[in-house]
């Protein structure tokens, strides 16, 4: 019996990223996206996971993130892909992460403390193709800085890169038009260097295009068996990692009209038996869940009545139950013939399966199954 236990499948782990390394063109390699501690998934175990599931290289977004990485797997390329202030910078650099780099002003920068670190660092000049976000949007000055990267022995360019904005929107003519874009930067750099490795596709662009592959793919919503496209992660072979846990800690007899929880959202519409679970938003169960989720018992689905607190959340087990305290509770994953995915939970909260698992708080233990 545990309170909030998130279960990471560490073998899907595997599979996933061996199923994304078979769908990958031949050459190119499989990098694993594990920033926000692996999606909420646990960033260490899942790096080592993706690693023996055929993943050659890891990508994080953070300062902090390259550290806990570069410290563990310090032979493994590691790419920090978000913006770096000063101090940020230091870490990245000093765990042997690969940086991002879009502005000149910033490419002297990395060259300042090339020199300072007697080593060159290793830089993935970014293209904004179209997100609108981080990297520069034109072509040339691309090309430009990739070549003065390349000139300059306190840097080396390692990469051309960019990130789409609707791989995971089939009907989206913009995937096509960025696309195009980065393949006219990437072809100029690779002329000029050969060596430097192209990348552009996440997990939806692996599967939409093999065209968007280049020299890697940077995935990492589907290495966790998350599906891409919010639908079911079985149609495109993914397997979830992730599972969590409660149990049921009291059951209690309710009246007819009696209510449960903040605010007496919810009132009994008939003599029925409500269910305890000691986890709530606390946890990152959210409080949009409340009167809008189910809950697995006993292989069944029970439906989450009331306002979900930060501790507790209250479950209706109908007005005849075999539930006891103790029994085992799930909010996500399967038991039974039922099972509750990460997909399901983000279409009740009008969200993305990326903010279910990365909302579930660190006061939730993670457990390798
Ligand atoms: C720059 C960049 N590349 C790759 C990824 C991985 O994307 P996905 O999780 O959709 O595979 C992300 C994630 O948000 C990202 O920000």
């Amino acid at each position: 019996m545990a309170r909030a236990v998130a279960r990471i499948d560490l073998g899907a782990v595997e599979r996933n990223c061996a199923r994304l390394k078979a769908e990958l063109r031949e050459d190119a390699e499989l990098c694993a996206v594990v920033k926000a501690d692996g999606y909420g998934h646990g960033a260490d175990a899942c790096a080592g996971a993706a690693l023996a599931g055929g993943a050659t290289r890891l990508a994080v977004a953070t300062g902090a993130e390259a550290a806990q990485i570069g410290r563990r797997l310090p032979q493994i390329p590691l790419l920090t892909m978000g913006a770096l202030a000063p101090d940020e910078l230091g870490d990245a650099l000093a765990a042997g992460s690969e940086v991002a780099v879009w502005r000149d002003g910033f490419r002297q920068l990395l060259a300042a403390r090339g020199r300072a670190q007697g080593r060159a660092v290793r830089v993935h000049v970014k293209h904004d193709s179209g997100m609108g976000r981080l990297g520069n949007p034109d072509p040339s000055e691309v090309l430009a800085l990739a070549r003065a990267c390349a000139e300059d022995p306190l840097l080396e360019l390692a990469g051309v890169w960019t990130h789409f904005a609707t791989a995971d929107e089939p009907d989206s003519a913009f995937f096509n038009e960025q696309l195009d874009r980065f393949a006219a930067v990437a072809a100029a750099v690779k002329a000029e260097f050969p060596g430097v490795i192209a990348h552009a596709a996440n997990s939806a662009a692996v599967f939409r295009d093999p065209a968007a592959h280049f020299d890697m793919a940077r995935c990492g919503v589907a290495i966790y068996g998350l599906d891409p496209l919010q639908g079911d992660p079985a149609e495109r072979g993914l397997a979830p990692a992730l599972s969590l846990h409660s149990y049921v800690a009291d059951v209690k007899r309710f009246r007819a009209g009696a209510s449960a929880g903040y605010g007496q959202a919810w009132r009994a519409p008939a003599d029925t038996w409500v269910g305890v679970l000691p986890l709530g938003y606390g946890d990152g169960v959210r409080r949009g869940l409340s009167n809008n989720a189910e809950v697995l018992i006993g292989g069944r689905r029970h439906p989450l009545v009331g306002t979900v607190s930060m501790d507790n959340l209250t479950v209706d087990l109908g007005p005849e139950t075999d539930v006891e305290p103790g029994d085992a509770a799930v909010l996500i994953g399967s038991q039974g013939e039922e099972s509750i995915c990460a997909e399901e939970i983000a279409q009740r909260l009008g969200t993305i399966n990326y903010e279910i698992t990365c909302g579930i708080s660190a006061r939730v233990q993670r457990e390798a199954a």
